[in-house]
């Protein structure tokens, strides 16, 4: 092609394409040759040529990439597309996903002859060693194995005895609810200081301030809140922006719907995968309310250069909120364990508000998590406050109105227990262990010649992707082996954030990552022998999910079944 081609005028509208797409025919012939110019003239373009049985050119199309272009890469030595056109494309990947989400259901909502279904109240109530027997049941029905480490994060745990001391802490605290602070005083005082704690932990200034939440959620939430309320304030800014790394948490996409703030999504380009400093500063502009950075992300595990956004977020005079929901307990203390760190706290002038999930590293129970500021000023902008109700003058911190004591109470219990050594000490095993498998990721013959880290991870979080093999088969695969791994998209790959129960068992995960990996290339060449193609049709949840509908630039096939998905947790 020639390099000179005004390749602007000559991009296929995606509107055209999507028209096309409608009638029987398919637009791209099945023997036709796609090429991608990632840099030509600037754009990111596909070519897609057209080309009959014989190989002989018929057209040719130039697509933008992300316009279908995705798609057709994706699919298209996927022999099952090749008689489709991308409607009937559109149809069978529903088809996949909706298979995908019933084997989900049923695995979720158990039914048969053997199940009760509780649907009203019991006429007289259980007695206790019923509603115990039940209890016990319901606590040990058929799950994969967090306890055995086979699950990627979800459970933070601190250990057996913690457990058992939080549970104490909940019975002495059952009914209190922190909005009645002279009924429960004592809640009062933990909340305050499990907040005080976590603010000397990110080296806050004098008249930094925070508050508790019931999750990083809510802590993104609160954080977007304030600085929405802050700009309006302030500044008059009445359709507020903010900036937000693609890699960056979707809570702050709930943040934008729910607060009404656009968000702009930047780039985390390979080979760091952190956000493109060059790239927030050009989307800088009068009705930015927040700039935002990770310490680490959820993806990919990897910490934005916070350094240089606090420098922008100076120079340009807009609040930088740092999400170290997931870096938590581990993060603070990467240095005192012996790990390389970075400055990612309010030691950093730029940065105004940080999340910090006390029910992460921090051990604490479920439902737990802290929003800090650098002023007492900025906390002020997420309290509600209504002044005229006829119920009284109402007001409240956060999103909630009461509040479980107990949560509290388990929190502040799990940190006065655990302690610095003891964080230390966690952060030690739990980054120990995830520099293992990074490490054996990169070195060992058996696995880095088809997989490859993404970014340095710092911290908890290693996330591979595969140039040669499919990375959702190998998910599927892994699941097969009872692991509970991540699936990532855009670019595909997967994660596994380690904790404390994967710390005893990051040597099983290497050793089946090994098998897995041995056993998709067999298939390849088992597949090439019978002259199949090295491809073959990917058939697990992972790649029905993420491989076949994640290829679709239409996502609204997702949504629909992510609703679906939602539906099912209220199956009773
Ligand atoms: C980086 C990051 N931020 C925010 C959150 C949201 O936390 P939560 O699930 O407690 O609402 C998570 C959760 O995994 C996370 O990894």
């Amino acid at each position: 092609m020639n390099p000179e081609l005004k390749v602007e005028t000559h991009i296929m509208d995606k509107k055209r394409i999507e028209s096309l797409m409608i009638k029987d025919q398919p637009i791209v012939p099945p023997d036709s040759v796609i090429k991608t110019w990632p840099h030509l003239k600037g754009e990111n373009v596909e070519f897609v040529l057209t080309q009959d049985k014989d190989g002989l050119a018929q057209g040719s199309f130039i697509l933008k990439r992300g316009d279908w272009s995705k798609f057709f890469l994706d699919t298209w030595f996927d022999p099952l597309y090749r008689s489709y056109n991308f409607q009937k494309a559109d149809t069978h990947a529903l088809k996949q996903v909706s298979e995908a989400i019933v084997k989900l259901q049923m695995k979720l909502v158990p039914s048969g002859p053997g199940v009760v279904r509780h649907l009203t109240l019991p006429k007289e109530g259980w007695s206790e060693d019923t509603v115990l027997k039940e209890l016990e049941a319901l606590a040990t029905m058929d799950h994969t194995r967090w306890e055995d480490g086979f699950v990627s994060g979800a459970v933070y745990h601190g250990g057996d005895e913690l457990i058992k001391l939080q549970t104490v802490a909940f019975g002495k605290f059952t009914v209190a609810n922190p909005i009645h602070p002279d009924v429960f005083p004592g809640v009062r005082k933990m909340e305050a200081e499990v907040v005080a704690m976590v603010l000397a932990l990110f080296n806050a200034p004098p008249g930094a301030a925070g508050a508790s939440t019931s999750g990083g959620t809510e802590s993104i939430l609160m954080a977007c809140l304030s600085a929405r309320n802050k700009a309006y304030k302030e500044r008059g800014v009445t359709e507020p922006e903010m900036i937000l790394p693609e890699t960056g948490h979707t809570a702050f996409r709930k943040a934008g719907e729910y607060f009404g703030i656009k968000v702009h999504l930047v780039a985390c380009p390979a080979p760091n995968y952190q956000v493109s400093i060059p790239a927030v500063s050009r989307l800088i502009n009068s009705n930015t309310v927040l700039l935002v950075g990770s310490s680490p992300n959820f993806p990919h595990g990897i910490i934005d250069d916070i350094s240089a956004l606090s420098k922008l977020a100076v120079k340009r005079k807009i609040p930088l909120h740092v999400d170290c929901c997931l870096g938590s307990f581990l993060v603070p203390f990467l240095e005192k364990a012996g790990f390389e760190s970075t400055l990612f706290d309010f030691r950093l002038k730029g940065v105004t508000s940080i999340s910090c999930d006390t029910h992460k590293y921090g051990f604490a129970p479920k439902g737990n998590s802290t929003v800090l500021y650098r002023t007492a000023a900025l906390r002020a902008y997420q309290y509600f406050i209504s002044p005229d109700w006829s119920g009284g003058v109402y007001a409240s911190p956060s999103i909630a109105g009461s509040r479980p004591g107990a949560l509290i109470a388990g929190c502040w219990a799990s940190l006065m227990s655990v302690g610095e050594t003891g964080y230390i000490d966690s952060c030690h095993q739990i980054v120990g262990a995830a520099k293992k498998i990074a490490e054996q990721i990169a070195t060992n013959p058996a696995l880095n010649a088809d997989l490859e880290i993404m970014g340095k991870p710092l911290v908890s979080v290693v996330a591979f992707t595969s140039k040669t093999l499919d990375i959702y088969d190998i998910a599927d695969a892994m699941s097969g082996k009872g692991w509970h791994l991540n699936s990532l998209q855009d670019p595909p790959a997967i994660h596994v954030a380690v904790t404390l129960p994967i710390v005893k068992v990051w040597e099983k995960l290497v050793k089946d990552l090994e098998s897995v990996v041995e056993g998709e290339k067999e298939k390849e060449r088992v597949r090439i022998v019978e002259g199949k193609g090295a491809k073959g049709k990917s058939v697990g949840d992972s790649a029905a999910l993420y491989g076949v509908a994640g290829s679709l630039p239409n996502k609204s096939v997702v949504v629909e079944l992510a609703s679906g998905f939602l539906d099912t947790l209220y199956k009773a």
